[in-house]
């Protein structure tokens, strides 16, 4: 993949995803939507991000007709992360990903660790296990957070640029590799939320509505965060990526009145489901 090829990269991952959507959403829920300017802007620059620190593990499917499919993947210090893989919808399950799956994985040779959040399409985690990933399945939680079930929320601050070392050296503990390059693009899309205290230390990051990600050194500090990013949503909120591992989010969810639901699976190599930890889909 090269940077000239990320805008078609993003139309045939919305168009992917979208279709998937379609395929696989419950009927009771919000109705599939394509994505907004803003959310496609934000992809793209990600995309420009894997490009620029992992040419290598980025690769895209082509004939005569333009683009069929792509896979992105990075190498954070031992861990290999695939971040995107889809192939344009009626094309599917004839064989096209696969070749794009090895090229991405090959990126990864030498990787003690590999992750990757997968989807709920059933061809995908025929690859993943076919690699030789190990499936665990992801829930998430939904819903207007019930305002009077807030605890009262001390020990935690924004944070900054300042704080990275923290961060790499949590991900290092709860993931086993550090996020590395990746907290320069975490910080410049979504608020960073730290808490540094003599029990314990954590960071989440958030978008309006949802949590991307939170690691913590244990779940005390983790369900403290936990509440600081659902206190300051109004409306609809979404925590999405909580694995078996992590039922201090379970925990925290259902006290504030959140549904529990099932989607996809975190896919895991060399590696067991990380806790207190709730990854983000790409950056994992
Ligand atoms: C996941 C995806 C990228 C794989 O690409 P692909 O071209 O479909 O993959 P392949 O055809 O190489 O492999 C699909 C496998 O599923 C099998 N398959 C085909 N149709 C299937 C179906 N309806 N149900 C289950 N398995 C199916 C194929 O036989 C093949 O397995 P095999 O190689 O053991 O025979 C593609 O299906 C896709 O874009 N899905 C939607 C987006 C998505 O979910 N992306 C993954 C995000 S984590």
């Amino acid at each position: 993949m090269r940077h000239e090829d990320v805008p078609a990269a993003e139309r045939l991952s919305d168009e992917g995803f979208y279709e998937l959507d379609v395929r696989t959403q419950p009927a009771d829920w919000p109705a599939p939507a394509r994505r907004t300017s803003e959310h496609s802007a934000g992809w793209e620059r990600r995309a420009h991000h894997f490009l620029d620190t992992d040419p290598g593990g980025c690769w895209v499917a082509e004939d005569d007709s333009g683009m069929l499919g792509f896979a992105t993947s990075v190498r954070r210090e031992l861990m290999w992360c695939l971040a995107t893989y889809v192939v344009r919808p009626g094309l599917q399950g004839q064989g096209i990903g696969r070749p794009l799956l090895e090229a991405a994985l090959h990126h990864g040779r030498g990787c003690l660790r590999g992750m990757l959040s997968a989807s709920s399409d059933p061809k995908a985690a025929r690859r993943y296990r076919a690699a030789g990933f190990e499936l665990h399945p992801q829930m998430f939680l939904v819903g207007e957070v019930d305002r009077s079930s807030i605890p009262v929320i001390d020990k935690v601050r924004e944070g900054s640029a300042g704080d990275i070392e923290l961060l790499d050296s949590l991900d290092r503990r709860t993931r086993g590799a550090a996020h590395g390059p990746d907290h320069g693009l975490l910080l410049s899309s979504f608020r960073l939320q730290v808490s540094d205290t003599s029990t314990g230390t954590g960071y989440a990051y958030t978008s309006p509505g949802r949590l991307q990600l939170l690691a913590a050194s244990n779940r005390r500090t983790a369900q403290r965060l936990l509440w600081a990013v659902l206190a300051d949503i109004d409306g609809r909120a979404l925590v999405p990526h909580v694995t078996a591992a992590n039922h201090w989010a379970i925990d925290v969810g259902m006290a504030a009145r959140l549904q529990l639901n099932q989607a996809g699976y975190l896919a895991l190599r060399g590696m067991k489901p990380p806790s207190p930890y709730v990854h983000n889909g790409a950056l994992l």
